[in-house]
C-alpha cells in the first residue's frame, strides 16, 4: 500500500494525512474482495524497515491501526472476515498486540474472506526465523537433514496456512518487491500502478483483477502444454 506520503505532499499535507485516507482505500479494498469472493487478502501495513521512519509517524501508524481495528470491527464481522496478522507481531506495541488479539479472537469462527495484516512483517526476517527454528530442530533430532524440503519450509513460515499467492499489487509506481513474501511470490503475477494508495479504490482494484485474469500462468510449462 505504497504512496501516502506521496499523495498527502501533493495536497500540501503532512504525510499523515496521507495515511489516514490510506485507511479508505483499505476499508475499500476489503470489503469489495469480500464481496468478489476473494479468500486470501494479504495487506503489507508495517515493515521490518518502517521503524526506522520518524517516531511521530511510527506512533501514528500505530494509534491509526488501534483506531481502525476498533471502528472496523463490526464491518468485519458483518462481511464474515476472519482476520489474522504475519509478522513480528511480539515486537509491536502492546496497545496494538491488544487490540489484535481481541479482533482475531472474536472473528476466528468467521467463514469468509481471510484479511492478514503483515505488520512489523519482512520477508528475510520470516525466513531467517524459519530456518533458526529448523536448525534448533535438526540439532535436537527431531527432522533429519535430508527431510528438509520446501513443504518443510513452508510449515515454519508465517504463511504456513496459506495458498501461494496468485497476484501482488503494488501502488504508487515503484516497481519493487521490498522484502515482502519473497519465497510465496515465486509464482506470483506481478501488478504494478502509479495510483497512489489513497486513489487506490473499487476500480482500481477492478482494473488489477481484470489484468490479472488475462494473464496466462504457466508454472515452468509451454503455452502448448497448457492449452492441450
Ligand atoms: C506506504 O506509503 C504506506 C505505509 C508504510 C503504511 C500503510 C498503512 C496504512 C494504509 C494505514 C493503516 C493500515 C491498516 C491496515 C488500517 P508511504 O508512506 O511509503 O508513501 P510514500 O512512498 O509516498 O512516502
Amino acid at each position: 500500500m505504497d504512496g501516502n506520503g506521496r499523495w498527502a505532499k501533493q495536497r500540501g499535507k503532512q504525510r499523515i494525512f496521507g495515511h489516514s485516507n490510506g485507511v479508505k482505500s483499505v476499508r475499500e479494498v476489503v470489503e469489495e474482495c469480500a464481496r468478489l469472493g476473494i479468500e486470501y487478502l494479504t495487506l503489507f501495513a508495517f515493515s521490518t524497515e518502517n521503524w526506522s521512519r520518524p517516531e511521530d509517524e511510527v506512533n501514528v501508524l500505530m494509534k491509526l491501526l488501534v483506531t481502525s481495528l476498533k471502528k472496523e470491527f463490526k464491518k468485519l464481522a458483518e462481511n464474515n472476515i476472519v482476520l489474522k496478522t504475519i509478522g513480528n507481531t511480539a515486537a509491536l506495541p502492546e496497545v496494538v498486540q491488544k487490540e489484535l488479539a481481541f479482533v482475531i479472537e472474536k472473528t476466528k469462527n468467521n467463514s469468509g474472506m481471510n484479511l492478514t495484516l503483515a505488520l512489523n512483517y519482512g520477508a528475510r526476517e520470516e525466513i531467517t526465523q524459519a530456518f533458526r527454528s529448523l536448525a534448533v530442530k535438526v540439532k535436537n533430532s527431531i527432522i533429519s537433514p535430508e527431510k528438509v524440503d520446501q513443504s518443510v519450509i513452508n510449515e515454519h513460515l508465517y504463511t504456513r496456512n496459506m495458498p501461494e499467492v496468485d497476484l501482488l499489487i503494488r501502488s504508487s509506481g515503484e516497481k519493487r518487491i521490498s522484502n515482502f513474501l519473497l519465497w510465496q511470490i515465486a509464482y506470483a503475477e506481478l501488478y504494478f500502478t502509479k495510483v497512489l494508495w489513497p486513489d487506490f479504490r473499487k476500480e482500481e482494484l477492478h482494473n488489477a483483477l481484470l489484468n490479472y485474469e488475462n494473464r496466462e500462468r504457466r508454472f515452468g510449462k509451454t503455452s502448448e502444454q497448457l492449452n492441450a
